[in-house]
């Protein structure tokens, strides 16, 4: 049953833990920027409850579910009869609603990477992209890059197999022959280099270490993008500077890329990102209090 339409439709976040999210934030902006009446909460899940804690959600009444750690692949087992080809091929889903009593799942992430870069003036189209990382960020954002048009895709991650695998997988099932897609270790970044865009999708960030990466990766005017974010340039982002990547950018602008496509899913409406990601920006950088 959904719920009465006088009523805003309710929306939220799951995941453990996900007290820190910014999407009730952001996709509170993008209601008021829209004139859409929703409630968007956070919806904390046990590690061995998320599809009860789904079924619950949809069962009373509610209309879209955006998913977090460490659920996006138990979310794409969940909704598999119903994917979306972005949430097929990236094997993980961040965005859940419901249709005809059934469960959809797409994956926004990627999207929301691209737009991202487009934002920040990088021309995709017939650039040489290297991407840091094998896990499930890296492979949520393979196929967007790939789609966007650049001519070579070269994947590399600290444990050099599971580059290897996730490009050949990605390869099995894409049936794609564009871009020429490689992989290998850290230590083969500079293959193939250097590089127009770099995008950080290990998670070393979090430790505030960048990755170990060999020197000279940076083409002129190459665009370094980490999808962490903090009030600080992360440590990938100072790393970059100093090898001569001419822009450095955090994941916030992907953060609310991502969430736009969710809300254009739910709501059938685009919202604009650049005030809410204005608004962010600030609040990253206000003083604690
Ligand atoms: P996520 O879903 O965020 O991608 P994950 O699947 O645990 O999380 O993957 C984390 C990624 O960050 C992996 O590519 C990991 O490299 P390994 O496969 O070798 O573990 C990478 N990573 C984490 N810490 C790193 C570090 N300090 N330096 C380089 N890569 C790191």
């Amino acid at each position: 049953m959904t719920a009465p339409s006088s009523q805003p439709g309710r929306y939220a976040v799951i995941g453990n833990p996900v007290a820190h999210s910014r999407s009730p934030q952001i996709h509170s902006l993008f209601a008021r920027q829209t004139g859409i009446d929703l409630e968007y909460g956070l919806l904390p899940a046990p590690l061995d409850g998320f599809a009860a804690a789904v079924r619950d959600f949809f069962a009373q009444g509610g209309r879209g579910l955006n998913v977090t750690v460490p659920f996006k692949r138990e979310a794409w087992q969940l909704a598999e009869a119903n994917l979306s080809e972005r949430a097929r091929l990236a094997g993980a889903v961040n965005t859940l609603w419901q249709r005809d009593g059934a469960l959809h799942g797409c994956n926004t992430d990627g999207v929301g990477l691209v737009q991202d870069l487009r934002r920040l003036g990088a021309d995709l189209q017939g650039a040489r992209l290297l991407l840091l990382g094998a896990g499930g960020a890296a492979r949520g954002v393979l196929q967007p890059l790939a789609q966007a048009g650049c001519a070579r895709l070269h994947i590399v991650n600290r444990t050099a197999e599971r580059a290897r695998e996730l490009a050949s997988d990605w390869l099995r099932a894409s049936g794609a022959t564009h871009p020429a897609v490689s992989a290998g270790g850290l230590d083969e970044a500079a293959l193939g280099g250097p590089w127009d865009v770099v995008v950080n999708a290990t998670s070393s960030s979090l430790a505030d270490a960048p990755p170990e990466l060999p020197a000279g990766l940076y083409a002129p005017g190459a665009l370094a993008y980490d999808m962490m974010y903090g009030a600080q340039p992360t440590a990938f982002m100072r790393q970059a500077a100093a090898d001569g990547a001419a822009h450095c950018a955090d994941g916030l602008g992907m953060l609310v890329g991502q969430a736009a496509e969710s809300f254009y899913i739910w709501h059938g409406v685009r919202p604009d990102p650049e005030p809410v990601l204005q608004a962010l920006r600030a609040a990253l950088a206000a003083p604690a209090r």
